[in-house]
């Protein structure tokens, strides 16, 4: 640990916070220190105790994970509940917050409610893109927007475990098929684990009701693909991705993790910014 270490919090040890942690315990990213991780799940939090070096406080308080140290930064990778639980606690205890899902700020007003705490406390609330392209673009442009659009296609495998695939769970699958079509806001009720992405992009854009998102099921691909376009005053924006989902957890794609990485690479590491 150097001086000028900014100390790090991360919430949630599941797939995500795994591949997370372990950039972070490496010494991947300049300046960063993990000193504390917290989860409910005791069973995970054995398993991390196991691998991670004794000087990691591993915890399942959300009191005793805040207060070790200095933590300056917390990285949530947990779900949309636990953002709603602990993510004013968190700005409240003078943290900086990372939320990877974003899918629970389809509650603008929970958005604003957390964004004022961070205004009132100098502090910043950071939203990674994510699994997809274009977001700089697209913040860039917003006000000129007239028609925004994401089709996300992924595996059943993928989708399995999603209120809005429930009735699909025992179909089998001969040819892709639209499984779902309707806003962001709709979106992220029926599969809140899959479309954060739709989110971060209303977000940025023209918000989760003026963002179409389709989603199609598709058994004979191993990826998950974005098509993300943008229409107005500009021109026409076209975004295409096709991911390859993280190995630990075929919901997400190893992008997510990856950005998620160089959010926090930006803040441990502030002084040059490339991109809008
Ligand atoms: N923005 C994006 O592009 C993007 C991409 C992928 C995943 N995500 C989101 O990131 C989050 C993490 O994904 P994952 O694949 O690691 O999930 P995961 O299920 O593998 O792991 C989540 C972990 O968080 C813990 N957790 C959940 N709720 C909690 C709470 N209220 N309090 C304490 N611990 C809690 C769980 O016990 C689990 O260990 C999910 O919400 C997912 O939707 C976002």
């Amino acid at each position: 640990m150097t001086l000028t270490d900014i100390e790090i919090g991360v919430l949630g040890g599941g797939s995500m916070g795994q591949e997370i942690i372990s950039f972070l315990t490496n010494r991947k990213i300049k300046n960063a220190n993990l000193v504390s991780i917290f989860d409910k799940d005791q069973n995970r939090l054995d398993n991390l105790s196991k691998i991670l070096p004794a000087n990691i406080f591993i915890t399942n308080s959300i009191d005793k994970f805040l207060s070790v140290g200095k933590i300056r930064l917390v990285v949530e990778s947990a779900s949309a509940e636990a953002v709603k639980q602990y993510g004013s606690l968190i700005l409240n205890s003078n943290k900086n917050l990372v939320v990877m899902s974003s899918g629970v700020f389809n509650d603008i007003n929970f958005l604003n409610s957390l964004e004022n705490i961070a205004e009132k406390k100098s502090l910043q609330l950071l939203i990674p893109s994510g699994a997809v392209g274009g977001i700089d673009s697209i913040k860039a442009i917003k006000d000129q927007i007239k028609k925004i659009s994401i089709t996300t296609t992924k595996s059943p495998k993928s989708l399995m475990g999603a209120l809005g695939f429930k009735e699909y769970e025992n179909v089998v699958f001969k040819k892709e098929q639209i499984i779902f079509k309707g806003n962001s806001q709709q979106a992220i009720k029926l599969f809140p684990a899959n479309v954060n992405v739709s989110t971060t992009l209303s977000l940025v854009g023209i918000g989760p009701q003026k963002t179409d998102v389709t989603i199609i099921c598709d058994p004979n691909i191993n990826e998950n693909k974005h098509e993300i376009c943008v229409e107005g005053a500009f021109g026409q924006l076209n975004f295409s991705m096709n991911l390859h989902p993280s190995k630990k957890n075929p919901k997400t794609s190893s992008l997510a993790i990856f950005s998620v990485i160089e959010k926090i690479r930006t803040f441990c590491n502030p002084h040059i910014s490339i991109g809008t």
